[in-house]
């Protein structure tokens, strides 16, 4: 069983991408295999449909995706929405529209916000739902909208127990839906 993150910043420390490690970590302790592609592994040419060429993280990037049982998202709030980054290296789960396994159909989609504020971290959230939702993916019934602060996260955890608890409940719902579809295949 493998579960793919995709997410975090650039920034070194990123709240982001601890907080989709954490969500990864729970995942891994229910017993899934994990990859994560997160900051600089996600700095990618803006995807072109018309040019098949690939840069060696995007083939990576893809392959996982092909081979994935779960997927988790993370985002910060940009300017009320999801970054560039992150929304680029979505764009090419387009290379997987001819798939036998259409894009990620039928998939958990676990997705986690970060922002400084509520408006941006719930508007980040819906937005992922609504991407996962296009890849034909299934969001997970628990998404994590995190309002990111200083200290929030630490040595690879979260300081806040109910965050981490909820960036966990994340990585378990991935977890345990994609071990239900794999019973049921
Ligand atoms: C370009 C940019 C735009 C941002 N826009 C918002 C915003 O509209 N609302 C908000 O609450 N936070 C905003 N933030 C704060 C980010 O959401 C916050 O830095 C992020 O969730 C955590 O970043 P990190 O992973 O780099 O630590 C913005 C940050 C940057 C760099």
């Amino acid at each position: 069983m493998l579960i793919v993150g995709i997410g975090g910043t650039l920034r070194e420390g990123s709240s982001c991408e601890a907080a989709l490690r954490i969500a990864l970590a729970e995942a891994e302790r229910c017993g899934a295999a994990t990859v994560c592609f997160a900051g600089p592994q996600l700095v990618l040419p803006m995807y072109d449909p018309a040019d098949s060429a690939r840069a060696p993280t995007a083939a990576a990037l893809i392959a996982a995706l092909r081979a994935a049982d779960g997927v988790v998202l993370a985002s910060p709030g940009y300017h009320g929405s999801i970054s560039g980054l992150v929304k680029n290296a979505l764009d090419y789960a387009e290379d997987m529209a001819r798939d036998a396994r259409v894009y990620l159909d039928g998939l958990p989609i676990g997705c986690v916000a970060t922002a400084y504020g509520p408006q941006a971290a719930s508007g980040t959230l819906a937005t992922l739902r609504a991407v996962a939702h296009g890849l034909r993916g299934w969001p997970t019934g628990y998404g994590a909208a995190v309002i990111a602060r200083t200290g929030l996260f630490a040595d690879g955890g979260c300081t806040d127990p109910a965050i981490d608890d909820q960036l966990r409940l994340v990585g378990r719902q991935v977890a345990d839906a994609a071990k239900r579809r794999a019973r049921a295949a």
